[in-house]
């Protein structure tokens, strides 16, 4: 826990003034992976857009890619995909379904409020 919070205040020591800070909530467990794997493609505000050139999929858009089924989008983030805009790199070696889950958790809570939200916590505890 201290070492997240030193993490917590890394990260919002080396924010930039624009774009939303980092929520500290229900899905941290997400957030983390979210900001250590993903954040470099998908970006800060899930808009997948970097100075106006698209790296990744969009995820602030409510009828985007972020509605399709938890397997769809867990097989995905495991295996990677060949897609229009790029390379979505395959996670498998790195991620555990559970934190898949947690990741998808944060990122629909985050970028897309009205998303349905899996009970990740419940399954991932031991
Ligand atoms: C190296 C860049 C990169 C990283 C890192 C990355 N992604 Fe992606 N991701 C992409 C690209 C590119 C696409 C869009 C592929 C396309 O449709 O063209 C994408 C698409 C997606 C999609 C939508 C799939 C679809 O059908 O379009 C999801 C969900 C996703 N990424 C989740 C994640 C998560 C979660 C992480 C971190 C664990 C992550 N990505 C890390 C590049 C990345």
């Amino acid at each position: 826990m201290r070492y997240f919070v030193f993490g917590l205040v890394l990260v919002l020591a080396s924010c930039k003034p624009a774009g939303p800070p980092p929520v500290p909530g229900p899905f941290a467990k997400g957030e983390r992976i979210y900001y250590s794997r993903c954040i470099t493609c998908h970006q800060r505000d899930g808009s997948g857009l970097l100075n106006e050139k698209r790296f990744a999929a969009d995820f602030t858009d409510p009828g985007g890619v972020l509605v399709r089924q938890d397997a769809e989008l867990t097989a995905i983030i495991m295996n990677g995909l060949e897609g229009r805009y790029g390379r979505m790199p395959a996670f498998k070696p790195i991620l555990e379904e559970e934190d898949v889950a947690e990741v998808l958790n944060y990122i629909r809570f985050t970028f897309i409020k009205s998303a349905p939200i899996q009970e990740a916590e419940s399954r991932t505890e031991e």
